[in-house]
C-alpha cells in the first residue's frame, strides 16, 4: 500500500468484479443501440477503459474535460469546459462515465448541456457515489459503489494530480492534505 494511504477502501479484485457487473447491466440496456460513451477527464480514465471492454454493443468513444472552479478555491458556480466533445451530441444516446459524484455540480451541468444540445438520451454511470455530499438534484443511473464522505485516491482519482495510477481505491491520509 502507498505510504500516503490510510487504508485500502476497494481492492483491485472488488473493482474488477463490480465494474464488470455494472458494465454488463449497461450493455443489456443498450442492445441494438450505438451509444456515445463520454469519459470525463481525467479521473474516469481507468474506470472508463475497464468499463468499455465489457460492452458488446457498438460504442463510439469521446471525452470531455471540465472544471467547476476558476483559478481560486471558490466555486464560480459555472462549469468550465476545458476540452469539448469531438462529436455532435445531437440525436445521440449518451453514456457519461465519471469517477465520482460529490456535490453533483459537474454531472447536473453536463447532463443539462447534452440535453440542450439535442441528445436523444443521457445516462450517468459512475464508479463512486458520495451520497451525503449531494447539493444538486442529480443521481447516477448506474453506480458501482456508495462511499462515505472520505477523500479517496487511485484508480484514476487524484489529489493534486497525484496517485491516479494506484490500482486500488485508497483513503488519503489527512496529514497529506492538511499540512
Ligand atoms: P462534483 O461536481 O462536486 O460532483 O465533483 C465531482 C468531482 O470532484 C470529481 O469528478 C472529482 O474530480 C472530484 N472529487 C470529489 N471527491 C473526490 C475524492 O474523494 N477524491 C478525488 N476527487 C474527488
Ligand atoms: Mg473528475
Amino acid at each position: 500500500m502507498h505510504k500516503d494511504c490510510e487504508r485500502i477502501m476497494l481492492t483491485e479484485e472488488q473493482l474488477r468484479s463490480r465494474v464488470r457487473e455494472v458494465a454488463e447491466e449497461v450493455d443489456k440496456a443498450y442492445a441494438g443501440k450505438r451509444p456515445l460513451v463520454v469519459g470525463i477527464l481525467k479521473g474516469s480514465i481507468i474506470f472508463y477503459a475497464d468499463f468499455i471492454r465489457h460492452l458488446s454493443c457498438p460504442v463510439e468513444l469521446d471525452f470531455m474535460a471540465v472544471s467547476s472552479y476558476g483559478s481560486g478555491a471558490v466555486s464560480s458556480g459555472k462549469l468550465n469546459i476545458k476540452k469539448d466533445l469531438d462529436k455532435s451530441a445531437e440525436g445521440r444516446d449518451i453514456i457519461i462515465v465519471e469517477d465520482i459524484i460529490d456535490s453533483g455540480f459537474t454531472l447536473a451541468n453536463l447532463k443539462a448541456l447534452f440535453l440542450e444540445r439535442g441528445a436523444a438520451s443521457v445516462v450517468i454511470v459512475t464508479l463512486l457515489n458520495k451520497k451525503d455530499r449531494r447539493e444538486y438534484d442529480i443521481a447516477p443511473d448506474w453506480n458501482c459503489f456508495d462511499i462515505e464522505n472520505e477523500f479517496v485516491i487511485g484508480y484514476g482519482l487524484d489529489y493534486d494530480e497525484r496517485y491516479r495510477n494506484l490500482p486500488y481505491i485508497g483513503i488519503l491520509k489527512r496529514e497529506v492534505y492538511e499540512k
